[in-house]
């Protein structure tokens, strides 16, 4: 597994990872159409003010991981290829990525049915902030975990 940057010819790849339902039932996120998908990577995902990288497992893409500034805090997310699920991929991307992205604290949001997610944040050192957790109209609750300095 290695991190790089993302080419444009990553996008195809990500965006049919976000159209899996297994893994959208999993991050409880709304899939977007094809055009909606690429717009938003070109302008809002792909600015110099994110760190995002491409996961790359045998040549092959496998995922992205990326951070972004919202609301005044640092918020970090990623996605795997269903077909690379189970391997550590995600811990192991997470934990080298956390080495380019140095602010400290870092957050993420991830439902409380994602267990994978949440052990994978768990093992980098983020931990559940219960004071900070959302309920959202669908039922689903957000939690919100923070790797501090
Ligand atoms: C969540 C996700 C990133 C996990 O990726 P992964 O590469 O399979 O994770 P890892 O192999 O590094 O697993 C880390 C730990 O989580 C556990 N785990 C992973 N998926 C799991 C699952 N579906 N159910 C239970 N445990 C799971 C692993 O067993 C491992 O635990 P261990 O080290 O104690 O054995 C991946 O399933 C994914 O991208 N899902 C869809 C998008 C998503 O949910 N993104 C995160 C939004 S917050």
């Amino acid at each position: 597994m290695h991190l790089r940057n993302v080419t444009d010819e990553d996008l195809p790849h990500f965006f049919e990872h976000q159209r899996d339902e297994v893994a959208l039932h999993m991050a409880a996120f709304p899939t977007r159409e094809r055009e909606a998908f690429m717009a938003h990577w070109r302008t809002k995902v792909l600015i110099p003010q994110n760190v995002t990288r491409t996961i790359v497992v045998d040549e092959q893409v496998a995922g992205y991981i990326s951070s972004w500034e919202q609301n005044g805090e640092r918020l970090i997310a990623y996605w795997v290829g269903r077909e690379h699920w189970g391997q550590g991929i995600a811990t192991r991307a997470l934990s080298e990525f956390l080495a380019l992205e140095p602010t400290r604290p870092l957050h993420a949001c991830v439902a409380s049915h994602n267990v994978g997610s949440i052990r994978v944040l768990e093992k980098c050192g983020f931990r559940v902030e219960p004071q900070q957790n959302a309920q959202h109209e669908d039922g689903v609750v957000e939690l919100f975990m923070t790797l501090k300095a």
